[in-house]
């Protein structure tokens, strides 16, 4: 379990589906305050029933949209969690929006909201940032070009905060997933597609798998800071290559 004395109030952003639903439910069990972030009415209407979750609707672009709730929540453990894999599209065929999109929502808003919550960590001397990454910023996926340059940014952001933070007391968590059974593909692809193509007949990583990991680095002792989790399924494997013959 986490130092209650430390750990006591959580955000949570992307907090109505998948990973950061389960991250909610998992730190409220453990008995901490939780603010869930997200924008779907309905999702935020079934959090708002469980005890010990706030809930804001917000979008997470738009960084001042949390100054309310942060004014009136000392936040110890943030977990940037929001993101989207809005097209599978090859990078020279995909709408130049989506560059923008993917870029704002999984890598600049993170950076903004951690901007704002990190100096009251420090003043307090504690607290844990969050940040959801992906394999596919680590290895290069086909179709994911843009996804995975956002998810790499946040990765190497991790590393380099630790070393501003060092000596504050503020500890920084990267996790980077696998496959994860969520919602992620309802843009890119249709989640009839998506159940066909990557979950039916596979035994994917689940959301509550990664909640169950994220509370782990959590309840380690304060002089102990997991920097990176990277967690797949036991069936999948990243890596190889692909060559083609050119023609002419
Ligand atoms: N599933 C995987 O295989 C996998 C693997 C590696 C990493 N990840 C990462 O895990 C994180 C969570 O994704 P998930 O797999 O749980 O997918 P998900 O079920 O689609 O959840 C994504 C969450 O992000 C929210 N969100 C998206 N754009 C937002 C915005 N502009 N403002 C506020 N909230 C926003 C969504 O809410 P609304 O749609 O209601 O806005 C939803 O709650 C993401 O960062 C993703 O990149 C997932």
């Amino acid at each position: 379990m986490p130092d209650s004395a430390l750990y006591r109030c959580a955000l949570v952003t992307g907090a109505t589906s998948g990973i950061g639903k389960a991250v909610v439910l998992a730190l409220r069990d453990a008995g901490l305050q939780v603010i869930a972030v997200g924008r779907s009415p309905e999702a935020l209407a079934e959090l708002r029933a469980e005890p010990g979750v706030v809930v804001v609707e917000a979008d997470v672009r738009q960084a001042d949209a949390f100054n309310e709730v942060l004014a009136q929540y000392p936040v110890d453990v943030l977990v940037n969690n929001a993101g989207v894999l809005s097209t599978r599209a090859a990078f020279q065929e995909m709408d130049p929006a989506e560059i923008d999109n993917m870029f704002d929502i999984n890598l600049k808003a993170p950076l903004h909201l951690t901007r704002k919550v990190v100096p009251g960590m420090i003043e307090r001397g504690h607290g844990h940032l969050f940040f959801i990454g992906s394999s596919a910023g680590r290895a290069p996926h086909p179709g994911a070009a843009v996804y995975g340059a956002s998810k790499a940014g946040i990765s190497l952001f991790c590393d380099a905060l630790r070393c501003d933070l060092l000596g504050s007391g503020v500890r920084v968590t990267e996790i980077a997933p696998g496959r994860v059974q969520t919602q992620l593909y309802k843009t890119a692809m249709g989640m009839q597609a998506a159940g066909a193509e990557l979950y039916d007949g596979y035994e994917s990583i689940m959301p509550e798998d990664i909640a169950t990991l994220l509370l782990a680095a959590l309840s380690l002792p304060q002089q102990v800071d997991v920097s990176r989790l990277e967690v797949f399924p036991t069936s999948q494997a990243v890596g190889g290559g692909r060559m083609v013959k050119t023609l002419g």
